[in-house]
């Protein structure tokens, strides 16, 4: 069963996000698209996020956002994804306009012209939606809710306990777990779950489609990047789809809701979404809906045929 929410698809761009986009355009009622600094610095994750529109063909307004964390000194990921951001396929020069430059803004004025019905998917650094929560309050409660690829339970990856989304801006994330808001999140735990190497790149490639060509491309770098930071296989986690996924095809996902606070301290912890499992009764109430497992092959499906629908 799928649902076709409502959504702005806040972001970092990022080979990931980029089938975030793909997915999101496809299965929710896409308002916009709001970047922020993350995987590659904001004018590179603008320029890329207006290059995927470009390349999907959509008709979707692109906000510019935070250039930087509320607190935390920048961090930027070009050895998962590249110099631009965006390493692989050739992107197109000719982009479409910018919307604005005030994504905080749009994600306000979005979720308040149509109370409850609006679902932020925060697929890079929370640094807009955190802004955001700060200037109007009521957006807490005025949202659908917040569907976050990041943190990770029990792990990170830029640290043993730290997920780069959070990490790269724990402050803000900090906000968003704090503030009252429906959550759910995507986190390391089950975005691992959905690995893609060689046979579903193949696979991807061999629908015959320009654009599932393109993200072939994507997904070929990605692969080989995770091999040579992580893990010697050449096949990468697709995160940032499974914020997505969680709210357009809830059947692909187990989860559970745990209460999970964001560490802002710890001398090797900074940056950890910390969950409370232990199933005591005086564990603090679950604030966040955390997704356990996901039907990586059903899910895998799903991505080919989206992909495909593009021609
Ligand atoms: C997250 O970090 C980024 O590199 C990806 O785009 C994803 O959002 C995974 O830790
Ligand atoms: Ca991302």
């Amino acid at each position: 069963m799928s649902h076709r929410p409502t959504v702005v698809l806040d972001c970092d761009p990022g080979h990931d996000d980029a089938l975030a986009i793909a997915v999101a355009a496809r299965h929710t009622e896409l308002l916009g698209i709001t970047t922020v600094a993350g995987n590659v610095p904001l004018e590179l994750t603008t320029r890329n996020a207006r290059a995927v529109v470009a390349v999907l063909g959509l008709d979707v307004p692109v906000h510019r956002g935070s250039e930087r964390p509320l607190v935390a000194e920048p961090r930027t990921a070009e050895f998962i994804h590249g110099a631009s951001g965006l390493d692989g396929p050739a992107l197109p020069t000719e982009l479409p306009a910018l919307a604005s430059e005030d994504a905080v803004g749009f994600l306000i004025d979005a979720v308040r012209a149509r109370p409850g019905e609006v679902w932020i998917v925060a697929t890079g650094p929370l640094t807009n939606v955190a802004k955001a929560l700060q200037a109007a309050p009521d957006l807490a409660e005025a949202v659908a809710g917040i569907s976050i690829m990041g943190g990770g339970v029990p792990f990170g990856n830029v640290t043993a306990a730290a997920e780069f989304n959070v990490l790269v801006d724990p402050e803000a994330a900090d906000v968003v777990f704090r503030s009252g808001a429906r959550l759910v999140m995507a986190g390391l735990n089950v975005t691992h779950q959905w690995r893609v190497g060689r046979p579903e790149i193949e696979r991807l490639r061999a629908t015959g489609g320009r654009v599932a060509g393109f993200c072939a491309d994507l997904l070929s770098f990605y692969g080989d990047a995770y091999a040579r930071a992580f893990s010697g296989v050449p096949e990468g986690p697709l995160h940032d789809p499974c914020a997505v996924l969680a709210l357009t095809h809830p059947a692909l996902f187990e989860s559970t809701p745990h209460h999970v606070v964001v560490e802002l301290t710890g001398a090797h912890t900074r940056g950890m979404t910390l969950a409370d499992l232990r199933g005591v009764r005086r564990a603090a109430p679950p604030n966040v809906e955390v997704l356990t497992r996901i039907d990586a092959a059903a899910a895998n499906d799903l991505l080919v045929a989206t992909l495909a629908t593009y021609g």
